[in-house]
C-alpha cells in the first residue's frame, strides 16, 4: 500500500491544498495530512482548530487521514513506515525552500522521496498567508477557501461592535 505524508502549517487549509490532496488521492493509497505544530511559529488558529477545519473541508473524501505533527517529519515517517512526502508547488517562488526541505529531509532520512504536484492554475497565487490578510481586511475569501473555514476566518476576524 503507497502511503503518502501531506505536511504543511494548514493555517487555514485553502482550496489550493485541497486540490492537492484530491490529486494525492488518485496516486496514493493514503494521504496523510500532517498539521506541523510549531512552537516558534504563532498561528491564527490552533492545531486543533486547523485540523477540526481540514476534517470539514474534506467532507466524505475517502484515503485521507489528519493527524498532528509535533517534532521532525522524517521521525514520524519512519515511525510510520512512510517514504513518500507529498508537497504542493505553485511557482518558481516555491522551488528554493521546497528545494532545500527535501534534501535535508533525505539527508536525516535517506529513504525518504519528496513527490511535487502542482494545484490547478486558478490556485497558482493562492496562499493561506494571503487568505488570512484578505480576510482581516473584510474581504470576502469564499472563492479561495472551504465555506467551514471562511466562517470561521470571519469569526475570528469579527470585530466587537
Ligand atoms: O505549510 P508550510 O509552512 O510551508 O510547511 C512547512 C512544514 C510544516 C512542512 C515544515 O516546516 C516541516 O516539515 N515541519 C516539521 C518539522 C521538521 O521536520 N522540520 C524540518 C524540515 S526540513
Amino acid at each position: 500500500m503507497k502511503r503518502a505524508l501531506y505536511p504543511g502549517s494548514f493555517d487555514p487549509i485553502t482550496l489550493g491544498h485541497l486540490d492537492v490532496i484530491q490529486r494525492g488521492t488518485q496516486v496514493f493509497d493514503e494521504v496523510i495530512v500532517a498539521v506541523a505544530h510549531n512552537e516558534s511559529k504563532q498561528g491564527l488558529f490552533s492545531v486543533e482548530e486547523r485540523i477540526d477545519m481540514i476534517r470539514h473541508a474534506l467532507g466524505t473524501q475517502k484515503n485521507v487521514t489528519v493527524v498532528q505533527l509535533d517534532g521532525l517529519l522524517v521521525n514520524f515517517a519512519r515511525q510510520e513506515g512512510i517514504k513518500i512526502i507529498l508537497r504542493g508547488l505553485r511557482a518558481v517562488s516555491d522551488f528554493e525552500f521546497e528545494f532545500q526541505m527535501a534534501l535535508a529531509n533525505r539527508r536525516l532520512f535517506p529513504q525518504i522521496e519528496t513527490i511535487y504536484m502542482t494545484p490547478k492554475e486558478e490556485y497558482s497565487f493562492l496562499s493561506s498567508r494571503i487568505v488570512k490578510e484578505i480576510a482581516r481586511l473584510g474581504g470576502d475569501v469564499s472563492q479561495f477557501v472551504a465555506p467551514v473555514v471562511s466562517a470561521r476566518l470571519k469569526a475570528k476576524f469579527l470585530k466587537p461592535a
